[in-house]
């Protein structure tokens, strides 16, 4: 390729980052890495140590991004504290747990401190399958919630934070390979995730919209009290709130920097899916 000197001079500001539209509302959906940044490390799938090595290379990415990656920063802001999109949640039909909330204003604290326990991808369709842990994720924020947690029929407004201790996470993820720029990019397509927590404290604030501040006190306390009970009532809010909030990034992070950076002997999207489909 043929650039004059003040697109190499751009270009060398960019450190690597390739700017194909200079349409800046669309801007950050279409730059990417044409260069491997220092702190990645770059794995073999067909190597017996992929594992060790694609866990300790998602891990010092995870470190990155708390340190900062410029241009998913521009758009998410910082990750620890984290701001989180509004959450809006229905679950019906599903006998005692009847629950409807809105989250909004909500920001996370602890992701900082994830450690990436396993990193597999799989060598069939490159999805992968992911351990985290997370020694304290914390969500605070502004709810509304109707319906019943525990057969408490609870319907209030206010602020509310929930404090998980010891979370461990399973997180399954499909991607679709793509091809940009003579790369081979991972199109993150779905996250799902199976936490486990090693304990749950919560406050919400204003349960029953004004009554009783002592009855009030005595349900976040029974709360507390039942935290796996409560934390089973609230699993499904909870869950979407970690993946919609995940998948967002994964998906930013993965066009950004191209797959062949974290699996150098990754297939074309043409090689895995052969040439008749996209
Ligand atoms: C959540 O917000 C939606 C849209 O604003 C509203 O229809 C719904 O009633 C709210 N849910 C609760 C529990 O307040
Ligand atoms: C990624 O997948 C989504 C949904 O499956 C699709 O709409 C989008 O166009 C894909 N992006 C790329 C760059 O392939």
């Amino acid at each position: 390729m043929l650039y004059n000197s003040v697109n190499l001079r751009t270009l060398a500001a960019f450190k690597g980052l390739l700017i194909v539209c200079a349409c800046a509302s669309v801007a950050h959906s279409l730059e990417y890495y044409t260069e491997k940044p220092s702190y990645m490390q770059t794995c073999r799938i067909n190597e017996p140590e992929f594992v060790k090595c694609s866990t300790s290379s998602i891990q010092k990415l995870m470190e990155q991004l708390s340190i900062g990656i410029p241009e998913v920063t521009e758009v998410i802001g910082t990750f620890d504290p984290l701001k989180v999109k509004d959450i809006q949640f229905s679950q019906d039909n599903q006998g005692a747990v009847q629950l409807r909330a809105n989250l909004t204003d909500v920001v996370a604290t602890g992701l900082s401190k994830l450690i990436i326990k396993e990193s597999k991808v799989s060598k069939k369709d490159y999805s992968w399958e992911t351990k985290v842990y997370i020694p304290k994720l914390r969500l605070e924020g502004q709810y509304k919630m109707a319906g019943k947690i525990l057969l408490i029929p609870l319907n209030g407004a206010g602020h509310m934070f929930i404090e998980i201790d010891k979370l461990n996470i399973l997180m399954r993820t499909k991607t679709r390979l793509y091809e940009k720029g003579g790369f081979t990019f991972y199109n993150v397509t779905k996250v799902r995730m199976e936490l486990t927590p090693g304990g749950v404290k919560t406050n919400f604030e204003n349960i029953f919209n004004g009554n009783s501040k002592e009855v009030e006190r005595s349900t976040n306390l029974f709360f507390n009290e039942n935290w796996r009970e409560f934390f089973e009532a609230l699993r499904p809010l909870v869950t979407e709130t970690v993946e919609t909030t995940l998948l967002e990034i994964l998906q930013m992070v993965f066009h950004l920097i191209p797959a062949n950076f974290f699996v150098e002997d990754i297939p074309t999207s043409t090689e895995l899916y052969g040439k008749g489909k996209k």
